[in-house]
């Protein structure tokens, strides 16, 4: 890991241990918040927003069958190639993070969802649970396999490439 990724996340991982009481959110912060930012809001240029109010494909598409195991392969397998989120094109590289446990992964996607999205949220959703990341372990994907399940998700969702961009 490039010493100064390793030195940012050794900051986040200071400050959040301090701030943060879940362990779904100080996982977000550790791992994530460096390119998505600590509320999931993107950096424009990097790491796309992840909030179905700023044009999330994948928080929109969360309560359907292929967006909930799509955020389980982007986590996995990570995911490369083009995509548009709110109108801005994002063509980086999302590494993958199979050194973190299931248990891990799975408080992560619920930090995510259940309380980053929880606004979009249809009542009852059920939270990810270990065993769905458990399931796809060592399935072997590459993250252009998950490229084309990101294409996909983008012809079940709605508007999930539309270029509204919501008030900051
Ligand atoms: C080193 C920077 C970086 C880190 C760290 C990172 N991501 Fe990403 N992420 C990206 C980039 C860049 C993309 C877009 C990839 C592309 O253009 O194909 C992305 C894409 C995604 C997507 C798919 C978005 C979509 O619209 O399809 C999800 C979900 C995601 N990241 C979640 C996470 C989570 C959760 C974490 C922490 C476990 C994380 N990312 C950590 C850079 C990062």
């Amino acid at each position: 890991m490039p010493r100064v990724l390793s030195f940012v996340l050794t900051t986040f991982f200071c400050v959040c241990t301090a701030n943060a009481n879940d362990a779904g959110e100080n996982l977000f912060l550790l791992h994530c918040a460096t390119c998505h930012m600590p509320a999931a809001i993107g950096l424009s240029g990097l790491a796309p927003p992840l909030l179905a109010s700023r044009g999330s494909a994948v928080a929109k598409s969360a309560a359907t069958d292929h967006g909930r195991s799509y955020l389980v392969k982007v986590l996995s397998f990570g995911l490369v190639g083009p995509i548009t989120v709110s109108g801005e094109r994002y063509s980086g590289l999302m590494p993958n993070f199979a050194k973190l446990s299931d248990s891990e992964l799975a408080s992560i996607a619920n930090h995510l969802i259940l309380t980053l999205n929880a606004d979009v949220l249809p009542a009852g959703f059920a939270a990810y649970r270990e065993a769905e990341f458990a399931e796809v372990r060592g399935k072997n994907l590459q993250p252009l396999d998950v490229f084309k399940l990101r294409r996909k998700l983008e012809s079940i969702i709605p508007g999930a490439t539309a270029t509204t961009r919501s008030p900051p």
